[in-house]
């Protein structure tokens, strides 16, 4: 069998992802192994983190190997992605060598590729991963590009860790406002992985153009009815809140204006009040609340939501170091 990379959850099945979550479960309560003793992993990243690189360089750690940052323009030389390029811009080697250079030092390669927000015809290609997938002879997991696998699984940990079954509870994904434009990763991985595990799934967005791209409101269309439940779009905020169990908020740049980003900026200052409040979430059950962080306290969410007993955010941020020792020991034993 070849070498399986994480780049997306719909790659991986219900079965196989409880597995990982099981295991970050067990590994939650016994952190400390040495199953991954000489073994090591290359954290590629083109973009910043707090919670991603921490817990990665410590997951691995903790699990007896090592791990390498690299930051391609800062301390790494640019890399190419292009095949057949003339290579007189500012890139100083290829990804057809990066990846296969770093797939004879290192057990595994991570890469963290936001994408560029001029077009998302070609961001939704997952072009810069997919170019390490191809040429890595290593397993490649993804830390963030147009989707944010690691987070999902750290988020439903946090769910399960809370509800125990998630089946047929009602899960709201909020678009909520943000200064800048954002990446939809994290909102089209809370989509798929809600649609997944059960749960009957409403986003809830200022305007048709907010939906999010067909690839993943196809697939949580799919996995809903798989489950016999229900995927709901709505701009109605008192219709998606009501008997809520979970509200998980993100802002998300409308995809119709990738790259003409002025024409956005009035719908969505136009759409402040989406901020999750104490007054939205009493019209849950009981709901959760829960962001994959960095949040922008009282734009997103308010103090009163972010630091009630109600919140997942620090469960959610620490679950990411459990589940990803969880892959790393899936994917590189
Ligand atoms: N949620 C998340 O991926 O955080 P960082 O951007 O800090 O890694």
């Amino acid at each position: 069998m070849g070498k399986r990379d994480f780049i997306s959850t719909l790659d991986w099945d219900r079965a196989e992802l409880q597995g990982l979550l099981d295991m970050a479960r067990e590994l939650k309560q016994s952190p400390f192994r040495e199953d991954l003793k000489n073994k090591s992993i290359a954290l590629v990243f083109f973009n910043p983190s707090l919670r991603t690189r921490t817990s990665f360089e410590l997951g691995m750690h903790q699990l007896g190997g090592k791990a390498i940052v690299l930051e391609p323009g800062k301390g790494a030389w640019p890399i190419e992605f292009e095949d057949g390029s003339i290579m007189d811009g500012d890139a100083e080697e290829h990804i057809r060598e990066a990846a296969r250079v770093l797939s004879r030092y290192c057990d595994c390669i991570a890469v963290r590729a936001f994408p560029k927000f001029q077009d998302w015809q070609v961001d939704r290609t997952d072009h810069v991963i997919k170019q390490f997938a191809k040429h890595a002879t290593v397993p490649v997991i993804n830390m963030e590009t147009i989707t944010h696998p690691c987070q999902e699984m750290a988020h439903m940990l946090a769910l399960q860790e809370r509800l125990g079954s998630t089946d047929g509870k009602k899960y709201v994904l909020t678009w909520t406002y943000h200064p800048k434009p954002l990446n939809t990763a994290v909102a089209n991985s809370g989509l798929i992985i809600a649609a997944k595990f059960g749960f009957d799934v409403t986003l809830l967005c200022p305007t048709p153009e907010y939906r999010l791209d067909e690839r993943y409101m196809q697939a949580a269309e799919s996995y809903t009815q798989a489950n016999g439940r229900k995927l709901t779009v709505t701009h109605d905020i008192d219709e998606a809140y009501d008997g809520a169990h979970v509200v998980y908020a993100k802002s998300w740049g409308a995809l119709p204006y990738f790259g003409k980003w002025d024409q956005e900026k009035p719908i969505r200052d136009a759409h402040k009040h989406f901020i999750v409040d104490a007054e939205k979430m009493a019209k849950t059950d009981d709901g959760l609340f829960s962001h994959c962080l960095p949040m922008r306290r009282n734009i997103k969410a308010t103090d009163e939501v972010a630091d009630s007993a109600n919140s997942l955010i620090i469960d959610e941020a620490e679950n990411r170091i459990h589940v990803q020792k969880a892959l790393m020991l899936d994917l590189l034993r």
